[in-house]
């Protein structure tokens, strides 16, 4: 049977990795991704292809397009796409870096590797961004996540489309705000988690309430804190039955409505942005079917 990616509708993993893909020059990966296929169950191994390979392979996703890039207001977001991202969900670091190099090996015939972002999750019963607050609160759930994130169009049904961006936090800045100015950033008090009427515009869930859209615009989310040395911030994910909704926020979050940015942007920023279709799954393996794979 047919299904989404489990990995999707599932909670976020204690530990994670994301690793990003280009195709060889040159190269048919129709082989190799045949392999993954087996590989890739979708929960443990999630994975997502992006447009430069699906139209190497010669075949069309309507709505499979590029990241786009804003500049404007002091911010900038790039748009940094590649071919293929796994993202290898666990519980045992030491599991995911041997399994992360067996697919390396496995991908190595069509694929060089480009990046790689290690996750974990923070507090795991509250699931907290590094700076504390709570995320994923207002995610959608049960029928509606499966609404929000799973595109029931036919020759496609079962597929999502993921939007990914590494931000990178400075956690002194943030810490050098007033803990009033910090929960007027989120709109939310970390204390409790309260949303809080009396935040500004340019609170981060005022420019993104998902109700607020029109038409609505509901994702799933299911962000990881990463780091890497002494840096470190979030690995933001939403899946969506397409990508209109992340994207109406981001315009947003950006001030291409109405010139407010958000206020997140005076602390973090995106180092890079990318979309993927995630194919869905047939018997616990990868269904490429759509791609006449
Ligand atoms: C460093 C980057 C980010 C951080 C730390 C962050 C953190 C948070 C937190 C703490 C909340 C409140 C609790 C919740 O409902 O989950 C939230 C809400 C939300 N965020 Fe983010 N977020 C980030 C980036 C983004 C981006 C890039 C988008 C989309 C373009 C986004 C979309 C949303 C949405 C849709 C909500 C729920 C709004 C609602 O309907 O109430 N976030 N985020």
């Amino acid at each position: 049977m047919t299904a989404c990616q489990p990995g999707i509708l599932k909670p976020i993993p204690a530990v994670a990795r994301y690793v990003t893909y280009t195709l060889q020059p040159g190269a048919d990966a129709r082989a190799t991704l045949r392999k993954l296929c087996a590989q890739a169950d979708g929960e443990r191994t999630l994975a997502g292809l992006g447009l430069s390979l699906v139209t190497a392979l010669g075949r069309h996703i309507d709505e499979l397009r590029a990241f786009p890039e804003f500049s404007g207001f002091g911010i900038d977001v790039p748009s940094t796409p590649s071919a293929l991202l796994l993202w290898l969900r666990g519980e045992d670091r030491g599991e995911i870096v041997n399994r992360h190099r067996a697919l390396d090996d496995l991908l190595a015939p069509a694929f060089t590797r480009t990046g790689v972002i290690d996750a974990f999750t923070f507090d795991g019963r509250h699931r907290r961004d590094l700076t504390g607050y709570e995320d994923g609160t207002e995610n959608p759930k049960g029928g509606k996540a499966v609404a929000a994130a799973i595109s029931k169009r036919k020759g496609i049904a079962g597929s999502s489309f993921l939007a990914i961006q590494q931000w990178e936090h400075d956690m002194h800045r943030f810490e050098a705000m007033p803990r009033r100015e910090q929960d007027h950033t989120f709109g939310r008090r970390r204390s409790d988690n309260v949303e809080l009427d009396d935040a500004p515009e340019s609170a981060h869930v005022k420019r993104t309430a998902q109700e607020s859209f029109d038409p609505e615009a509901f994702v799933v989310r299911r962000s990881m804190p990463w780091s890497e040395g002494a840096r470190c911030g979030l690995v933001f994910t939403a899946f969506g039955s397409t990508f209109d909704a992340f994207e109406a926020q981001l315009r947003r979050m950006v001030g291409v409505e109405d010139g407010v940015t958000d206020a997140l942007f005076r602390f973090t920023r995106p180092l890079s942005g990318a979309y993927y279709w995630c194919p869905p799954v047939n018997n616990k393996k990868l269904d490429l079917s759509t791609l006449k794979l």
